[in-house]
């Protein structure tokens, strides 16, 4: 294995400067004026991505860190545990750095070539006692069996509406009695007053980030018809609907929260 640590606050592990491909660039892809049509996770994301996700999720640090201790608690020997979106890996080392059991496997997957190209290094340059496996695919078409952790961190709000049960019905029928989902999303208010409250909570979270209002309202435009939130309430039903015995929000911050869900 390798012989990094990964240090206490997980999402530091980016800052090496022995590889560029794990330099934490900072984010100003949208400083200027563009004329970009949308948002996709192209190399140009892959590049500034820790440090986009790190100013732009309140709470995205306390979820890492709890994925470790949900790993710790639900992972059983010989089983596999998926991490569906996984960008640069920081769910799927989150995982690593919790587990207890013996022969296990994660398996990462995302489709963007750019994302995993990356991962791939950040992988490799960390301390991992569970073998790490990555998959280019669709998480619509990936096949989930004896799963005892799914991990959707911030990645089914990027998911049509409407294929979203189909999604979870397969991943809880992968999923292993017992197992944990780990389901972390933006999230919208029915209660209009409600909903622009904590949208603009989470601007100013953003701004006392250093993002400029021109910063935010491009990527708030870039992310319109892209990324589509659910309300809790939506969520919570569907996991009923799909089977889960029994799921709770555990953590939220304005208009981001995190959702386990147990088969
Ligand atoms: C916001 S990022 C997820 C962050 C990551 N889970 C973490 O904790 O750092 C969303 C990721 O989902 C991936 N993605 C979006 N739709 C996907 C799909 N249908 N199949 C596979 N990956 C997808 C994107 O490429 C992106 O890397």
């Amino acid at each position: 294995m390798f012989n990094r640590a990964i240090p206490s606050k997980i999402t530091a592990y980016f800052k090496f400067s022995d590889n560029s491909l794990m330099t934490n660039k900072t984010d100003n892809l949208y400083a200027a004026t563009i004329d970009q049509q949308s948002f996709s996770f192209d190399g140009q994301v892959a590049e500034v991505f820790p440090d986009m996700i790190q100013r732009s999720v309140p709470g995205y640090d306390q979820i890492l860190k709890n994925t470790a201790k949900f790993a710790a608690r639900f992972v059983t020997a010989n089983s596999h545990c998926y991490d569906l979106g996984c960008s640069l890996g920081a769910s799927s080392l989150a995982m690593s750095a919790g587990i207890k059991a013996d022969q296990v496997k994660i398996i990462g997957v995302d489709n963007s070539q750019a994302m995993l190209a990356r991962c791939q290094h950040h992988i490799e340059a960390f301390k991992h006692s569970t073998e790490i496996e990555l998959q280019c695919g669709d998480i619509l078409d990936f096949p989930i069996e004896n799963a005892s952790m799914v991990v959707l961190n911030f990645t089914l709000q990027f998911i049509d509406q409407a294929e979203r049960a189909e999604l979870l019905d397969k991943i809880y029928k992968g999923m292993n009695p017992g197992a944990v989902l780990l389901l972390s999303e933006k999230i919208c208010f029915e209660d209009a007053a409600d909903n622009a409250l904590m949208i603009d909570l989470h601007h100013q979270f953003k701004r006392e980030n250093g993002y400029s209002e021109l910063e935010i309202s491009q990527k708030r435009s870039l992310l319109e018809n892209v990324l589509v939130p659910d309300t809790l309430e939506q969520h919570t039903a569907r996991l009923a609907k799909v089977g889960f015995s029994r799921s709770r929000c555990w953590f939220q911050q304005y208009n981001f929260v995190s959702i386990f869900a147990i088969k």
